[in-house]
């Protein structure tokens, strides 16, 4: 049972709100208009906020007080004008107005209404952020797609994240969030590492920020110069992920393809480090997420570099993603063919597997979002959250405490 204020188109508001009252929740309020909600929300504070969009019923300031309060903001919208209305001031849990109550409540029981913050992951847990580096070989298997989607989903879940672009040979975490690459945010933060002086205030000026509803989150920006390249030098790279690790709770991080180091490509001193940052930043992570692509080709690519990956991640965790799984390409029972691909190959009995998803990377990409904001349901991203939320966050202590009582009442019965 949820408790909601309805602001809502009267017509809208008729079709509904049976079904709201029959289903047993509380309807604290009907109003009309975004300054009547905020005034409700000084006297009260329910679960749900359900709106229509448009101008009248949606405004900036009601989403600021939402946030504030941990309040759950959902529109309605009748047009494509309300939607893009509601897209435009940052709000992506919008259902079309003739959508049935199932769905509203579909959508309030799936996300994450208050971000919880977890509790400490492992015994001897410190207080220093984790760091997780995604890496992958040539041939655009989703190194980026994976870091922002990843770095999405824990801000999401209320931790603070920074996410950093140290791909040095196709920087494009900055197009992909549609920020500016203009500022030179991973070289600049650097440069200031390799000078002692990077600083959480100095990271936070030179930082751009994703701005969410539900799961904002820090972004250090790729190179776009190559006369940047000798900046990320791999002791500057260090340094500036310890600086990170130091200002958040996870580092999430783009790196490069390449493993070979750079003195095997160039014995020139003065040519770019470009390989240093990927292998500084593969070195530095606690756990490393590694990402190749579902198909022939991408496969053997991945299974070619596993190797060489595996001896510079040595014990540290390592999560092997399978992305953009497809029957087209790979055949009848795509997940048990590649399953056994890794397994018979390379000795990989447990990897993560992302579908093929052009819709819903396309709105992504599009609106310059992560899948949780551009397209919730899509499942890709639905294949991301498992991976975060079953390997890469620590499981909740009351979930860890449902596991433990599960499995001895399986012992004792
Ligand atoms: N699961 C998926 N389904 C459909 N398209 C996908 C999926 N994952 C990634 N893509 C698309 O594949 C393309 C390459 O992805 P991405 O840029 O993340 O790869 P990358 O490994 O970072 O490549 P690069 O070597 O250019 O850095 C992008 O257009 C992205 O939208
Ligand atoms: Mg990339």
């Amino acid at each position: 049972m949820a408790t909601i204020v309805l602001a809502l188109d009267r017509r809208v508001e008729d079709r509904l709100i049976g079904d709201i009252l029959d289903r047993g929740h509380e309807i604290i309020a009907r109003v009309q208009g975004a300054a009547e909600v905020i005034a409700i929300l000084d006297d009260r504070t329910p679960d749900v906020v359900l709106v229509s969009a448009s101008r009248k019923h949606l405004a900036e300031r009601l989403i600021a007080e939402c946030d504030a309060r941990a309040v759950r903001l959902i529109a309605l919208a009748a047009s494509d004008l309300e939607r893009r209305h509601a897209a435009s001031l940052g709000l992506y849990e919008v259902l079309e107005a003739q959508a049935e109550w199932a769905e509203v409540e579909a959508l309030i029981t799936a996300g994450v209404s208050v971000p919880l913050r977890l509790g400490p992951s492992a015994p001897g847990a410190t207080n220093a952020g984790t760091v997780i580096a995604v890496w992958g070989p040539a041939g655009a298997p989703g190194r980026t797609t994976l870091a922002i989607n990843i770095a999405a989903e824990i801000a999401g879940h209320g931790h603070t994240v920074a996410l950093a672009d140290v791909d040095t040979y196709s920087g494009s975490i900055a197009p992909a969030l549609s920020m500016l690459d203009e500022a030179p945010g991973f070289a600049a933060a650097c440069r200031l590492a390799g000078a002692d002086s990077l600083s959480q205030s100095e990271l936070e000026r030179i930082a751009q920020r994703y701005s969410s509803p539900q799961g904002a989150f820090w972004v250090l920006t790729g190179i776009g110069r190559p006369t940047r390249w000798p900046e990320l030098s791999g002791d500057r790279v260090t340094k500036t992920i310890d600086a990170c690790r130091r200002w958040v709770d996870y580092v999430v991080i783009d790196t490069g393809f390449s493993l070979e180091s750079d003195e095997e490509i160039s014995s020139d001193l003065f040519a770019p480090r470009r390989n240093a940052a990927t292998i500084a930043a593969l070195r530095s992570a606690d756990r490393v997420v590694a990402v190749g692509l579902a198909d022939p080709v991408g496969m053997a690519r991945f299974l070619r570099a596993h190797a060489d990956l595996v001896e510079i991640v040595t014990d540290r965790p390592l999560d092997v993603v399978m992305n953009r799984v497809r029957p087209s390409a790979i055949g009848l029972n795509p997940n048990g063919q590649v399953a056994s691909t890794l397994a018979r190959f390379a000795g990989i009995d447990s990897a993560a597997l992302i579908p093929h998803d052009q819709l819903g990377l396309d709105v992504a990409v599009l609106l310059g979002k992560s899948l949780r904001d551009a397209s919730p349901r899509s499942p890709a991203r639905a294949a991301i959250l498992r991976l975060v939320e079953g390997s890469l966050l620590p499981v909740p202590v009351a979930k860890r405490r449902r596991l433990r009582r599960r499995k001895l009442s399986a012992v004792t019965a």
